[in-house]
């Protein structure tokens, strides 16, 4: 029953059914036919027109039934090519994070973690940024709609995890944390209004600053090999002191050069103080290093845009 076969949908199978079973149709013509047969023949003749209208309706019920079963399986088609999908892969920021974490985790830092949405005291207050400082003007931070009278924030630096960490860790501490931090800047190539920090505390009796720059320069010669660098150079920051700029030297493109990654230095003592640590027994180094500037200089990424458009043509590179 070839042509049955060739009625691939319900409106090739109508005509099918019209062509034999319609009132102009093949049976009704034998039919006709019947009539003017000798009637000796007529029984006969009658019986097997009968068979064959039988075995047709058969045959008409099962290619429906075929029909209404393939056309509810959508996609199912597999003698369409298909189209081949191809592999997502980590984010060059996600590896960056990852393989730094990796490298203070060898070091003895544990990871820690806090939340993006923040209050003033974990932003600003404890870390020794008091009340009308000009860093909590409301233009340079992303204020959220107040939480129960409480105002909250996007955090702007990865530092309110030292708080959070001394907070509730027992003491000697030694952590890191990453993580996105915002800031309404306005977009170029080198800003973008999130982007991501690696923050470092340690507290211990009697750290100093030279436990600060061992620990800077055993992460750089393990992260970016053993000719690399670091240098320090005065600075300040609410919540250190002394504070210190951290540049490394890195390998990019053949040559040697110095990058510009964040700030450090000795964990103030009001700092300590605010969170119910003693400074007169602990002392404590913070370092907080940019993310971004690590994986561009790395990649040789000269838009800090680039790694947020998700373009997959830009992505496909890494990995
Ligand atoms: N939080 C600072 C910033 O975002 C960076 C920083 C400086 C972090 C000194 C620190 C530090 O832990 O000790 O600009």
């Amino acid at each position: 029953m070839d042509e049955l076969a060739a009625a691939t949908d319900s409106e090739k199978l109508e005509s099918w059914r019209i062509r034999y079973f319609g009132s102009n149709g093949q049976l009704k013509e034998l039919m006709n036919r019947l009539k003017d047969a000798p009637r000796e023949q007529k029984p006969a003749l009658g019986k097997r027109v009968n068979e064959l209208k039988v075995g047709l309706e058969a045959k008409l019920a099962d290619r429906k039934e075929a029909l209404e079963s393939t056309s509810n399986q959508v996609g199912m088609d597999l003698t369409e090519p298909g189209t081949v999908q191809g592999l997502g892969r980590r984010h060059p920021i996600s590896s960056t994070m990852d393989g730094i974490v990796d490298v203070f985790r060898l070091m003895g830092f544990s990871v820690v973690d806090g939340p993006e949405v923040e209050d003033e005291w974990h932003n600003f207050t404890a870390l020794n940024i008091p009340e009308g400082h000009p860093a909590r003007e409301r233009t340079d931070n992303f204020f959220m709609p107040l939480d129960g009278g409480v105002p909250r924030l996007l955090r702007t630096q990865t530092s309110t995890v030292q708080i959070r960490a001394m907070e509730t860790m027992s003491l000697p501490l030694k952590v890191v944390a990453v993580g996105r931090v915002y800031r309404p800047d306005t977009h170029d190539a080198t800003h973008y209004s999130m982007f991501h920090q690696i923050e470092g505390l340690s507290i211990d009796r009697g750290v100093s600053m030279a436990d600060l720059k061992t620990t800077l320069i055993q992460f750089a010669h393990a992260y970016f090999g053993e000719e690399a660098e670091v240098r320090m150079r005065p600075s300040f920051f609410p919540f250190t002191e002394p504070s210190a700029e951290v540049d490394m030297k890195m390998h990019i493109k053949g040559q040697w050069q110095w990058v510009e990654l964040g700030g450090c230095g000795m964990v103030d003592p009001s700092v300590l103080a605010a969170v119910g640590i003693d400074p007169e027994e602990w002392t404590g180094f913070a370092f907080g290093l940019g993310v971004e500037r690590i994986a561009m200089r790395k990649h040789g990424i000269s838009d800090i845009r680039w790694l947020f458009e998700n373009d997959a043509r830009f992505l496909r590179q890494f990995g």
